[in-house]
């Protein structure tokens, strides 16, 4: 008797903490749903310049032609990410031709590579998508310095397909090392007396100051969603990358909390969006999605990436989106 009440016990007290935690977005039992583990990596200033410049040797080359993607270099069939990451945090690597570094500002003790874990779920009106990563929480725990979790979606451009986020990182962004002052960009009429460079897509832009003619907003434009956490609380964002990178007014539906050891965020977003800011995607698609995670204050550029991953509303893929049954 004694020995089932000691193992008992200690499963009866748990029992309200293993409830539905995560069901606080209310929607899906997480639980019950399959967790795909994704390592980010660190990627200093690697823009999409120097991707498809001399310095990224063989990688460069393949890039122009378009044809092998991030993982056909740098991850095994098993899904070990072979990439100097840890080089790279540390501010020890230069690249091969021009010996510029890959982190001009290195900071001690920055880890190279992070895991987390995705999942995803959908009904007849929603997608859901949710992303856990361990954490101190200094976001959440303190005031000023905000964590969060982004995530890049595109259906319809294979470079997106292909290199995610990257088709949108650019020597020439802010906290970049070729980014304009902030005095040049004020002086710029495109940028209405802003003085930062944001975001954009290769295809819009040729650099931050010149445009490109020929509208691909229809296929070109990256939904771009974030849920940020701050002194207590998670805030959540709808966005867009083109020409610019800019949030809407709109309201968003998107939940996180950080508990003990861990962040978890819960993006929610419409099946079928008749909004052109919004990717549209319908049962039986694959969405390529990339993530971003800026962890331990970190800001602007000094987040971790994922390669692009895909994502299967009830169609095979890295991530198969559960259907929710309700
Ligand atoms: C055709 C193969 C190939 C493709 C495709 C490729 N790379 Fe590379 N990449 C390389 C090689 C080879 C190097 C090492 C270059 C050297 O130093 O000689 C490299 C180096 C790098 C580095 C510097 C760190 C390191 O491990 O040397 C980064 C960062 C990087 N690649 C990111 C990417 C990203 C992001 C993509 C997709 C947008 C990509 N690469 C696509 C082959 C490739």
């Amino acid at each position: 008797m004694r020995v089932y009440l000691k193992l008992f016990l200690p499963i009866l007290f748990a029992l309200p903490f293993l409830g539905p935690v995560e069901g606080a977005a209310g929607e899906a039992d997480w639980s019950k749903i399959a967790q795909k583990e994704v390592t980010l990596f660190y990627p200093g200033v690697a823009s999409w310049e120097f991707l498809n410049g001399d310095d990224h040797r063989l990688g460069g080359r393949e890039i122009k032609k378009g044809k092998k993607d991030c993982r056909h270099c740098h991850m095994s069939k098993e899904g070990e990410l072979d990439l100097k990451a840890a080089e790279i945090a540390s501010g020890s690597m230069k690249m091969k031709r021009s010996h510029s570094p890959f982190e001009p500002e290195p900071k001690a003790g920055k880890k190279g590579t992070m895991k987390a874990r995705v999942q995803a779920a959908y009904d007849a009106e929603n997608v859901y998508l949710r992303v856990e990563w361990e954490s101190k929480g200094s976001g959440w725990r303190t005031k000023g310095e905000p964590d969060r979790v982004s995530v890049q979606m595109n259906r319809a451009e294979p470079s997106f397909a292909r290199y995610g986020c990257f088709i949108t990182c650019h020597n020439d962004l802010n906290s970049m090392p070729e980014s304009p002052s902030r005095r040049e960009v004020a002086a710029n009429p495109a940028y209405g007396g802003r003085e930062d460079v944001r975001l954009y897509a290769f295809y819009a832009k040729n650099s931050w100051d010149s445009p490109r003619h020929g509208d691909r907003m229809k296929t070109g434009l990256i939904d771009l969603k974030s849920i940020e956490f701050e002194n207590g609380k998670s805030v959540a964002r709808d966005g867009w990358v083109f020409d610019d990178r800019a949030w809407e007014e709109k309201e968003s539906s998107g939940t996180g909390t950080w508990t003990h050891d861990r962040y978890s965020a819960v993006f929610k977003f419409k099946l079928k969006s008749a909004d052109k800011f919004d990717v549209a995607v319908s049962e039986g698609d694959i969405i390529p999605v990339a993530i971003s995670i800026h962890d331990e204050g970190a800001s602007r550029r000094k987040h971790y990436v994922s390669f692009p991953l895909a994502i299967g509303l009830g169609a095979a893929a890295e991530v198969r989106a559960s259907k929710l049954s309700n």
